[in-house]
């Protein structure tokens, strides 16, 4: 781990009867961003060594951000409903990139109406048809695999999950139309990531070259794409089709009312922000920690080999165990968003700090994950510790909780069963060097450098 010269904690004020004053910021804005940009975990590392359960950090454009990593904390944030603290006002940033009739962005009643009708089609029995998609998508992926030249598997990852959301979410066949949907989506997402266009003085349109400016070409391109696909489906018709634009095209709200042709753009923006390239990242862990342990990977291939025997199928998947366990020690170990924040509406004691209006907070998903008298030997990849036990939801909450907790929670699971259990298989693959794992940001998710580089050995 590389090293860093921390500044001595201030000295503590005076406790009020309401608990202790905010903690001061530990360094100034200009090193606190450049080390968040580069290397966030090392750097959240050294300062839960040095300063313990809560620490602030002053970033650009918004006051002191307060970090917590207790459960007791956690808990407390995630019991609230949305009336003391506000998610859509702390998404804020993302709101050039998804529109702001996104549930993210929302708070408060609004957020709940976006909330009750998006949650519906991801449950129940269509994950089953969407399960066949991901084999699908994912063995015509694999079946185009180099034999024996290594090759980064985060990319491959990527036009899975983004192949799963054109196909189910948005319900795009194959054919031209798929293609250039996945096309566009590509281009856009990739001019996206560069971490630096989340920050509000870089979002200045300079012409087509300047990279805000490409983005915001290319996001009109696919505003446009989107809602050609929402105006085929209110005229085309919804008669039969599980895919959840149709599902969300006939929803309507308590008092009747569907979403707007606007709404619902926002919201598939949304879906794709949100589930695309957090699913590919997090299979780039899983496979970087399987094929990095190989005890779990033996015993994870024995168990897919024996239920693809008699030919894979989504329910069977969906039901292998060990499997199971692997996916959520990987979001244990590696979740790929670090945290959940929240702004406060009113002054509030947290975890023992007497907070003012206007407070933003965070939950550091990554710190309360490694905590060692929860997860003994926390820095190990043991899917072993899932097997017969529940975690509660504020020492393991990878997809956030509470009102906000992510609506793609079980889409997600299933589809990183469905990937990881297709590709094992039907190839037999390690890790193309043992480098040390280090971590790079792309936009608001942490990703293996390199992608996890990887080599087949050999087809099955
Ligand atoms: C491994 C993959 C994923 C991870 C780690 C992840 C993680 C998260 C996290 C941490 C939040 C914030 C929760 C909070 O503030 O408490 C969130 C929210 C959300 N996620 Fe996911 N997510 C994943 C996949 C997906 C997928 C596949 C979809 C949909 C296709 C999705 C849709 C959403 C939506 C709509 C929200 C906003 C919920 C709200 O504000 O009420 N996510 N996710």
């Amino acid at each position: 781990m590389q090293t860093t010269t921390v500044g001595h904690a201030p000295e503590p004020e005076p406790e009020s009867d309401r608990g202790r004053p905010v903690p001061r910021p530990v360094h100034p804005w200009p090193l606190t961003t450049v080390m968040w940009l580069r290397r966030p975990l090392d750097y959240w590392d050294e300062l839960y060594a040095r300063h313990g359960d809560t620490f602030t950090m002053k970033l650009p454009a918004m006051p002191p951000l307060v970090v917590f990593s207790n459960p007791e904390v956690v808990k407390q944030v995630f019991a609230d409903h949305g009336d003391a603290m506000h998610a859509g006002e702390f998404n804020k940033v993302l709101a050039p990139f998804i529109g702001d009739k996104s549930v993210l962005m929302l708070d408060g009643k609004e957020h709940l109406r976006h909330r009750r009708i998006l949650l519906p089609p991801f449950h129940g029995e269509r994950m089953q048809a969407y399960g066949r998609e991901m084999l699908d998508l994912t063995r015509a992926e694999v079946d185009r695999w180099p034999v024996g030249a290594p090759f980064g598997v985060h990319e491959p990852m990527q036009r899975v999950t983004l192949g799963v959301i054109v196909r189910t979410i948005f319900g795009v066949e194959e054919g031209p139309r798929f293609d250039a949907f996945v096309d566009r989506l590509t281009e856009l997402t990739h001019i996206a990531s560069w971490p630096p266009l989340l920050l509000g003085p870089m979002q200045v349109d300079l012409g087509p070259w300047s990279p805000w400016g490409k983005f915001q070409r290319k996001a009109a391109e696919v505003d446009a794409a989107l809602l050609s696909e929402i105006r085929r489906r209110r005229h085309g018709g919804t008669e039969g089709r599980v895919d959840v634009l149709s599902l969300l095209v006939d929803a309507k709200d308590e008092s009747g009312e569907g979403m707007t042709d606007e709404e619902l753009r926002d919201e598939l923006a949304t879906l794709l922000v949100a589930g695309h390239e957090t699913t590919a990242t997090a299979l780039a862990w899983a496979f970087r920690w399987v094929l990095g342990t190989p005890s779990v990977c033996e015993r994870l291939v024995a168990e897919i080999r024996d239920a693809a025997a008699d030919g894979l199928t989504a329910e069977r998947v969906s039901k292998l165990e060990y499997l199971d366990a692997v996916v959520r020690e990987t979001l244990r170990l590696q979740p790929v968003i670090p945290l959940v924040g929240r702004i406060l509406k009113e002054r509030m004691t947290v975890g023992g700090y007497d907070l003012p209006a206007g407070t933003p907070i965070a939950c550091a998903i990554y710190l309360a994950h490694r905590r060692p008298e929860v997860y003994p030997e926390p820095k190990r990849f043991l899917p072993e510790r899932f097997l017969g036990t529940k975690f509660t939801p504020s020492e393991l909450f990878p997809f956030g909780g509470g009102i906000r907790r992510c609506i793609g929670m079980a889409f997600a699971l299933y589809e990183m069963k469905m990937v990881l259990a297709e590709v094992l298989s039907r190839v037999s693959l390690r890790l193309a060097d043992q480098r040390p794992i280090t971590v790079t940001r792309r936009s608001i998710t942490l990703t293996p450098s390199g992608g996890t580089r990887v080599v087949v050995d050999r087809r099955l």
